[in-house]
């Protein structure tokens, strides 16, 4: 019988078998009820009482050694056999992380945009500038608190080189190398030294825009700031022009859009009076147009400047400033871009 038992492991370590059917007839052959292994033990019961224990342990050794052996060959069929090497391509693959739009240039975008429907090109200049450019040409006088370090970043020692603190300074340059007529808005970073909260930044952005042409009155200013108005915010829109001043227009006026939050109801992001400020405006100062060798009796025009995120904080309901310096992903992953 221990021959026997030996000679059977010779054969079972030189068993093939060609596919899961081969190896399965493998299994009825040697190990079920009627098979070789199954026989062994039916003789088994036959052989003396002394002997019982080696064969025994010989025996049960040799069955487990052939279902070790069986079940290995059919492993190995049905991985060969699932072509795509175990993978599961059912499974839902990795999804790929997608960027977002700023919402800061989300609204430069659609500003621009806007403002392309009437036919208005853009242009920018540069962020370091002189004094001729942001305060000069402009027609601030020399005593002009803006021009106060407390207000506007000076490079170096040099008075004559800073950060510009408005894009108004583009104004200048384009009319300095163009004639009428002048149809252009310049979005830019603009730089002042004010103390970081959720209100204000040292860094932000402004949309300037000027039309300069024969005949251009504050009624088509109001009209191009009406149209952008109710594009920007929706079309029952209102807006509420203020007189104000600065030195580069004149009449000057801050414009307000009635809030469209609570439809001009009163609310707190209004401050309960129905409207919202968001830009500076006015007809540019003749003394300005003849600074920039524009003939002033020929030509008049109209200017305008906006924040970005003060836009943006209204059209997205905002509430603190920081966050678009932040660059948080979890807060810039909620704006999307049509743009
Ligand atoms: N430059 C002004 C500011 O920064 C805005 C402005 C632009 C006002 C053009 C009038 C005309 O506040």
């Amino acid at each position: 019988m221990l021959d026997k038992i030996e000679a059977l492991k010779e054969e079972l370590n030189g068993l093939v078998a060609n596919g899961v059917d081969e190896a399965e007839e493998l299994r009825i052959k040697y190990l079920s009820k009627k098979g070789i292994i199954g026989n062994l033990f039916d003789e088994f019961k036959t052989i003396p009482a002394d002997q019982k224990r080696v064969i025994g342990a010989e025996l049960n050794n040799l069955k487990k050694f052939a279902a070790e052996k069986i079940n290995a060959l059919k492993d190995s069929f049905e991985k060969s056999e699932d072509e795509t090497g175990g993978i599961d391509l059912t499974l839902p693959g990795d999804s790929i992380k997608m960027g977002s739009r700023h919402p800061l240039a989300i609204v430069r975008n659609e500003i621009i945009e806007i403002f392309a429907r009437l036919g208005f090109v853009v242009s920018e200049g540069p962020e370091i500038e002189d004094d001729w450019h942001v305060f000069s040409a402009l027609n601030f006088p020399p005593e002009h608190p803006a021009r106060d370090m407390q207000d506007t970043f000076f490079i170096e020692k040099d008075p004559d080189v800073l950060l510009r603190t408005h894009t108004s300074s583009v104004q200048v340059r384009v009319m300095e190398k163009t004639q009428p007529p002048i149809r252009a808005i310049f979005p830019g970073r603009v730089f002042r030294n004010e103390a970081i909260s959720a209100r204000a930044h040292c860094i932000f952005h402004q949309v300037e825009g000027l039309y300069v042409d024969e005949d251009v009155s504050f009624a088509d200013m109001k009209q191009t700031l009406l149209y952008f108005a109710r594009e920007m915010f929706g079309e029952k829109t209102e807006i509420r022009l203020r007189p104000s001043y600065f030195p580069f227009t004149e009449p000057s006026a801050e414009m307000d859009v009635s809030c469209s939050i609570c439809a001009g109801k009163g609310c707190n992001v209004c401050k309960y009076t129905g409207w919202l400020e968001i830009m500076g405006c006015g007809m540019v100062d003749p003394n300005v147009l003849e600074l920039c060798n524009i003939d002033n009796k020929k030509y008049t025009g109209f200017a305008f400047g906006m924040g970005i995120e003060r836009i943006a904080m209204l059209k997205f309901g905002v509430k603190d400033l920081r966050l678009f310096f932040e660059n948080d992903v979890r807060f810039l992953n909620q704006f999307q871009s049509a743009f």
